[in-house]
């Protein structure tokens, strides 16, 4: 198991930062890509681990991909030109990768059946299954709810509207890719926006999706999509997220973070930086990718508490939400947090349990936790990520506030989001070593 041993963090390298593509946007890219009828190219890529799992499985799947770096050519198979795998689809960590291809796959007239590492395997699947089985989708799963999910082919399925329980882009993101194949409108309505991506690379793709205020809706069947030539994945806004504390607490530091993914479903980070009193200033490129500057200003001592749509909004960043506000004098409260509970780890747990260690006062709540921040330094400490890739990312940054070394156990897991992130930090300035 790979542990990460990181040092007081002395002098700032650099002042611009362009991370990996965006982890989100390169899934729905190459499942897009492989369900349109000819060739796609799709430029920058993310190939973090989570991704890799999609495009083998589209490789199963029958869909031609051709590698050069980043950039894949994508030779598209149609809506109904998928074909069975020999073996089962390994979709090691990625809950993304196991939810959108359960919608997709549950549409199909032959079988497969997706597994998924032990931390996948743990995460709840009812939240998909039990819409697409009121399609008619016929899935088996352990216990009635966990991976591995065995899918039965099917002839047809039937629409269904269908309002969300929870805020999740996976679970709509499943009953869509389900709904392109059902007879009828097919809608899911959210009770709060989670990330838009499906539904806005959908309309790339030629379908007429509809969005009406917390609903989004397509009539299905669809014939065909139709995505872009070439695609190019915008830069992944989470990745940068654990960058964007350097500005917060090195003085008279500005960042920029290049061409990153803005979306308003994804910029909860973005709006907690400017609750801080830092200064964001971001300069479009285009309708969805943005050059974001951040300036170091004196941070705010008032209570900060994030409401829920910007908890939504921040889903991935709360880990270095939490280290951000846990180095600044004043009191922050998340709550409606409870998906943390159930993402790569028990995310409000590994946070409390994190920032106890590194000598902070933290009350944990059952859908979030308060942290009183203070700007003194941290003691040598060690922690454990619980192989969960954001949790070991955030607890790296706390070299920025650390008196002696930092060392961060279960860290392997970093390769699924943000797989050049080692070198990132050491072009910036980190001292850190990685031992196996
Ligand atoms: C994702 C959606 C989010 C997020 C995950 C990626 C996606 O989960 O946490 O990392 O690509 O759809 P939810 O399904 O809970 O929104």
């Amino acid at each position: 198991m790979a542990r990460i041993t990181v040092h007081p963090f002395l002098k700032l390298k650099a002042n611009t930062l362009k991370v990996p593509g965006d982890k989100s946007i390169s899934h729905r890219t190459l499942l897009l890509a492989a369900l349109g009828k000819s060739n796609t190219i799709v430029h920058n890529l993310l190939l973090g681990s989570d991704v890799l799992c999609t495009k083998e499985i589209l490789k199963q799947l029958g869909v031609s991909i051709i590698e050069d770096g980043t950039t894949m050519q994508v030779t598209g198979v149609g809506l109904r030109g998928l074909r069975a795998a020999s073996q089962d689809l390994q979709c090691g960590n990625s809950g993304t990768a196991m939810r959108l291809l359960t919608g997709l796959l549950c549409a199909q007239n032959f079988q497969s059946t997706l597994i998924g590492d032990s931390s996948l395997s743990n995460r709840p699947m009812k939240r998909v299954l039990t819409p697409l089985q009121s399609m008619g989708a016929n899935i088996n799963a352990r216990q009635g709810e966990y991976a591995p999910l065995v899918i039965n082919p099917v002839t047809a399925l039937r629409a269904i509207q269908y309002q969300l329980p929870i805020a999740s882009a996976q679970v709509k993101s499943a009953i869509l890719f389900a709904g392109l194949y059902a007879t009828g409108t097919t809608s899911v309505t959210e009770p709060l926006p989670s990330r838009s991506h499906t539904e806005e690379m959908l309309i790339d793709c030629g379908v007429p999706v509809e969005k009406n205020g917390s609903q989004v809706s397509l009539l299905g069947p669809v014939e065909s999509l139709q995505p872009p030539k070439e695609w190019t994945v915008p830069n992944d806004i989470s990745s940068a997220a654990f960058f964007m504390m350097l500005p917060t607490i090195l003085p008279n530091t500005t960042m920029t973070f290049l061409n990153i993914s803005i979306s308003p479903s994804r910029n909860g980070i973005l709006e907690f930086l400017t609750k801080l009193g830092t200064s964001v200033t971001i300069l479009k490129k285009t309708e969805t990718t943005a050059d974001v500057t951040i300036s170091f200003s004196k941070l705010t001592e008032a209570p900060i508490s994030l409401e829920a749509r910007t908890v939504a909004q921040a889903i991935d960043e709360i880990p270095i939400i939490a280290m951000m506000a846990a180095c600044r004098n004043g009191t922050t409260t998340i709550r409606n947090a409870q998906e943390l509970r159930v993402k790569e780890s028990d995310r409000i747990a590994k946070i409390v349990e994190c920032l106890q260690a590194f000598g902070f006062f933290v009350r944990e709540f059952p859908d979030g936790f308060l942290v009183e921040g203070s700007e003194k330094s941290i003691p040598p400490s060690t922690v454990n990520s619980g192989g969960d890739h954001r949790i070991a990312m955030a607890c790296v940054m706390m070299a920025t506030r650390a008196s002696g070394p930092i060392i961060i156990e279960d860290t392997d897991a970093i390769v699924t989001s943000y797989p050049t992130f080692l070198q990132d930090a050491r072009r910036l300035g980190f001292e850190l070593y990685e031992d196996r």
